[in-house]
């Protein structure tokens, strides 16, 4: 009797070491692939069997080509943190550290001819305008003159080039993710914790949201699926800030007594940097679903108790 054993591939990771590099690594494992990953810090190189860290730098165009060994699939996720104070070398390094990444691998590529064959790449649902009302599938194609806008356009326009190259590409709009240990979560629990919890500028604001499981369950998906093209990754239920606020103070059993934080507020504490808490974003997962993706966490109340518990 022929026994068939499904190999795994050889997967090259980028931002392979941050809140959903670390989560996406651990499945990618469990399913048998070997795992190559990029770094831009030589103290997170590690060398194992399934497992092996290549250094780069993007901003120097410097990269380990060995990287690319065996290879037909990257996942990108490099990004310097958009959860910093905006100032101008911070813009110009959020920008140019999505954008640098994209063209060094892609002039990788292309130079060495290597047969990479696809590149599932992070993208950010601030690619759509700040709206109260309107409701994001992928379709939309308006924009505005915002710093968040304009990086999420350049990070998805530098997966141009690859298909010139002959590399199917596919851009996963990413929510705020939410996780127990790391991202917006543990942020927004931590004075809820501690009594002074409170729901931010007016509250009404759309946050769509992902649970990490199901966000690393889209990008096998993806990559099983082969598919191609523009992909919102967030639950089908978004919610309006206040919400999401209730819902964490229920669950970690605390009252939410003091009045919303005002927007000045916030302006004084963060600067530019206050989008990221206030901006409306009510996206559509309709794409993905209709693709066959089936979500573990369709509502937000048992994905936080997952995640709280
Ligand atoms: N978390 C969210 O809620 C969310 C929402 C929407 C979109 N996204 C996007 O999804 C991607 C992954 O998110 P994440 O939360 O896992 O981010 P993260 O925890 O900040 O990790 C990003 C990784 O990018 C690498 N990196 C940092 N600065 C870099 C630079 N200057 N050049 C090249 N690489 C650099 C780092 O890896 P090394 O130190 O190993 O180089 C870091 O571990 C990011 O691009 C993010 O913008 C995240």
């Amino acid at each position: 009797m022929t026994s068939f054993v499904m190999m795994g591939q050889i997967l090259l990771i980028t931002g392979a070491t941050g809140l959903v590099g670390k989560a996406l690594v651990k499945q990618c494992l469990s399913e048998g692939h070997t795992v190559h990953y990029l770094s831009t810090q030589k103290s997170k190189i590690v060398s194992q069997t399934n497992y092996k860290g290549f250094y780069w730098n993007p901003q120097e165009n410097k990269i380990d080509i060995a990287c690319f060994g065996g290879v037909e699939v990257v996942l990108n996720l490099a990004g310097a943190s958009i959860a910093q104070r905006w100032s101008n070398a911070a813009k110009a390094s959020i920008l140019s550290s999505r954008t640098d990444a994209l063209a060094l691998l892609h002039s990788s590529i292309e130079t060495h001819n290597f047969p990479v064959k696809h590149i599932i790449s992070a993208s950010a649902i601030g690619i759509y305008p700040d709206s109260k009302t309107r409701y994001y599938d992928e379709k939309f194609q308006g924009t505005d003159a915002s710093f968040l806008r304009a990086v999420v356009k350049s990070w998805e326009g530098s997966l141009k080039p690859f298909q010139s190259i002959g590399v199917k590409t596919t851009a996963l709009r990413i929510g705020i993710v939410l996780d127990s240990q790391e991202g917006a979560l543990p942020k927004i629990m931590g004075p809820i914790k501690h009594y002074f919890g409170a729901a931010l500028g007016s509250g009404d604001q759309w946050q769509s949201w992902i649970h990490i499981d199901d966000l690393v369950r889209v990008f096998m998906f993806v990559l099983e699926l082969e598919l191609e093209g523009v992909y919102n990754a967030v639950a089908p239920n978004p919610v309006q800030q206040i919400e999401l606020t209730k819902l964490i103070a229920k669950i970690l059993q605390r009252p939410l007594v003091l009045p919303n934080v005002p927007e000045f507020v916030l302006k004084l504490l963060l600067g530019e940097m206050r989008a990221i808490a206030l901006e409306s974003q009510r996206v559509c997962a309709a794409k993905i679903q209709d693709a066959g993706f089936k979500f573990n966490y369709l509502e937000l109340e048992p994905a936080l108790e997952d995640l709280i518990a």
